[in-house]
């Protein structure tokens, strides 16, 4: 009797210790759970507000290209009548040369605005990436072969880094070759009494395979509190600069699955390297 009733409190006992745990358990589970909720609650919210960010840019990005298309037809119509008249003046006028430099200053002026127009217009607007198998060597190979009388004339030696083997990655060569472009002219423009300008291609096995282009000068580098601004829009220190090359660069770079970075040496120099994925065939 004794046996059975100290069996029945040891079950009890047992019970009570097995509920206390599952209880417990169960408590914890719902904390648990109380918690994910909450922070599904702030993701969604999070999520939301960049939804409605994005839409309300892409729908600024209509509305300002809309305008800057608006602003360039009459633009068109002022500087061909520029020419016009420049044509009607009567050479023997006393005043010609003096209408003629006027004319002339309105007429630059009219056509920078139309350059940042079309900078604009090809920064904001819509990028149709082409892809097909290009060897990277043979596009540095291209560029440089256009850009060396430039080069030549600026004092600056242009040096091409192949890689050993062909290079091939799924771009679009069109547009690859402005991003690179784009960066081999502000080397130049970085290195204004002549330099070095290399062109190095290769191969790298980090986490993916990517293939990289290097577009190093040996110019002024740049200051450690500027090199994460460069990549923005209209940021330029140069006079008559309109601060979209390398932000159009890092954007065609991007819409490749790429990344652009830039290493910068004040006093010695820069390198602008791009890595594109080069397995991806989609994005
Ligand atoms: N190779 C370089 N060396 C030094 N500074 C550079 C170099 N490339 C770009 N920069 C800096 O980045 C700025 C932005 O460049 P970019 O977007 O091409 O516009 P822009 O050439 O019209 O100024 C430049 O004004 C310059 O200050
Ligand atoms: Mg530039």
């Amino acid at each position: 009797m004794m046996a059975w009733f100290s069996g029945l409190l040891v079950g009890i006992v047992c019970g009570l210790i097995a509920l206390t745990i599952i209880l417990r358990k169960t408590r914890r589970n719902r904390l648990r759970v109380q918690r994910l909720l909450t922070r599904l609650r702030a993701n969604r919210s999070v999520l939301s507000f960049r939804a409605r960010r994005a839409e309300r840019l892409a729908e600024v990005g209509t509305l300002t290209g809309g305008l800057a298309h608006e602003i360039k037809n009459p633009l068109s119509t002022v500087l061909l009548n520029l020419q016009l008249l420049q044509e009607d003046l009567d050479p023997n006028d006393p005043t010609y040369n003096r209408i003629v430099s006027r004319l002339g200053t309105v007429s630059r002026e009219a056509s920078r605005l139309r350059d940042i127009l079309d900078d604009f217009l090809k920064y904001a607007g819509k990028i149709e990436i082409r892809r097909e198998p290009v060897n990277l060597n043979q596009l540095l190979e291209e560029l440089a072969d256009f850009f060396a009388p430039q080069a030549q004339l600026n004092h600056v030696q242009l040096r091409l880094k192949p890689h050993d083997k062909p290079l091939i990655a799924s771009v679009d060569p069109r547009l690859i070759k402005q991003a690179v472009l784009n960066l081999m002219i502000n080397a130049l423009q970085a290195m204004p009494s002549g330099g070095e300008l290399i062109l190095s291609a290769s191969e790298s096995h980090s986490s993916d395979l990517a293939a990289i282009i290097d577009v190093i000068d040996t110019g002024p580098g740049i200051p450690a509190d500027q090199a994460q601004k460069i990549f923005q829009a209209y940021y330029s220190t140069k006079k008559g600069g309109t601060g979209l090359g390398l932000a159009m660069t890092q954007r065609i770079v991007e819409e490749h699955g790429g990344q652009i970075q830039v290493q910068s040496e004040p006093g010695k120099g820069s390198d602008f390297r791009i890595k594109l994925p080069m397995n991806s065939e989609t994005k």
